[in-house]
């Protein structure tokens, strides 16, 4: 398992795992010549879940169960306490079943990160005896204030050794997000969420949904490598077969976001973000907040790369003349 992990790591970096197109590019704000506001102003502040954010952006969780994955824990908790955002970490599993690697989580917890989102698997939910114990120490490793839940059946399916057993995964949801006081969100890992799936979560206690849609990090592109280095020429092709399966991420939501606000959810837009332009199209589309992951593990710096997230969706406000979140959500949008 921890091998598992390490390899996602090192083949995210190491590779190239995104998706074909990305879909973000098929959305415009519509420009405003005459924005009539003083850039100096504009209000990035996102408040959700009884916390306050300097911006609508989340390091969306990756990793975690090894020594490497610490240190890179430690240094995303850095640029999340500079910047006020959001952080998750990765699947918990192995910090869970094996104290000796919590560290490499728990390490969070040392930084004043005004959000941070625990993360356990639905599969594992289906197979551990005591799901919702599991579920709060996941949360009380890391002092979390939001636990994820992560669907990841494209991944399971290439996976040479993945876990297929998806049923009874929306009534483990439902008994977790009922039992819990920290608020649950059910968030997908680079496949997106239906409409019908949707309304299935929205009938569960959990408090929101990541859609995590298609279009940035392909796991079935890592499965892939990964089948590749076992010599499995099978799971291989079919990793190539399922790279860029999924509901890309706008179009997610698209589908998901009205339905969401009328039931009160938060809705967060991972997959494919790569800049505060990204940031901007998503708020635009419905989302409440953004999530970012391979574009901080594969840049030189991230801390440079949160930086130009934060200019780029000022300066996406400034040219579309919204002062603050509540203005971008009604900012007109064109999509090609
Ligand atoms: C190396 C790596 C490991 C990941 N591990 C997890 C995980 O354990 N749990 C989870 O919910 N998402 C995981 N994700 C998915 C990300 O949180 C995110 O949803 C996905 O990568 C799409 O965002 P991106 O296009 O910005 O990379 C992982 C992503 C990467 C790149």
């Amino acid at each position: 398992m921890k091998g598992r992990k390490k390899e996602h790591l090192e083949i995210s970096i190491n590779e190239d795992v995104q998706c074909s197109y990305n879909y973000w590019d098929d959305v415009a704000l519509v420009h405003n010549a005459l924005p009539e506001i003083d850039m100096k102003e504009i209000d990035t502040t996102w408040r959700e879940f009884g916390k306050e954010m300097k911006a609508p952006i989340i390091i969306a969780g990756m990793t975690g169960g090894f020594e490497e994955a610490g240190i890179i824990n430690e240094s995303l908790a850095k640029i999340a306490e500079k910047y006020q955002i959001g952080m998750g970490v990765g699947s918990q599993r192995a910090g869970l079943e094996d104290e000796k690697v919590a560290k490499s989580y728990s390490i969070i917890a040392d930084y004043k990160i005004p959000l941070k989102i625990a993360n356990v698997g639905a599969p594992q939910l289906l197979e551990w005896k005591k799901p919702i114990e599991m579920a709060e120490k996941a949360i009380k490793m890391i002092k979390a204030d939001v636990l994820a839940i992560h669907l990841n059946f494209l991944q399971e399916s290439i996976q040479v050794e993945g876990d297929r057993v998806a049923k009874g995964c929306l009534e483990k949801i439902r008994e977790v997000s009922s039992s819990l006081s920290t608020p649950v969100i059910v968030k997908e890992t680079g496949a997106g969420i239906s409409m019908e799936v949707a309304k299935k979560l929205l009938e569960t206690d959990i408090a929101g949904i990541d859609i995590g849609g298609m279009g940035g990090t392909s796991f079935a592109a890592i499965e892939a490598y990964r089948a590749k280095k076992r010599g499995d020429k099978i799971q291989e092709e079919l990793g190539h077969i399922f790279w860029d399966w999924g509901i890309p991420t706008p179009y997610s939501l698209l589908e998901v976001a009205e339905i969401c606000q009328d039931a009160g959810m938060v809705i967060i837009a991972t997959g494919g973000i790569r800049n505060g332009l990204d940031v901007a199209r998503a708020i635009a589309l419905g989302a409440d907040a953004a999530g970012i992951a391979s574009s901080l593990i594969t840049s030189d710096s991230a801390e440079k790369k949160m930086e130009v997230c934060f200019r780029s969706l000022k300066t996406a406000m400034f040219l579309t003349g919204c002062k603050n979140i509540k203005e971008l959500k009604d900012v007109e949008v064109w999509i090609d």
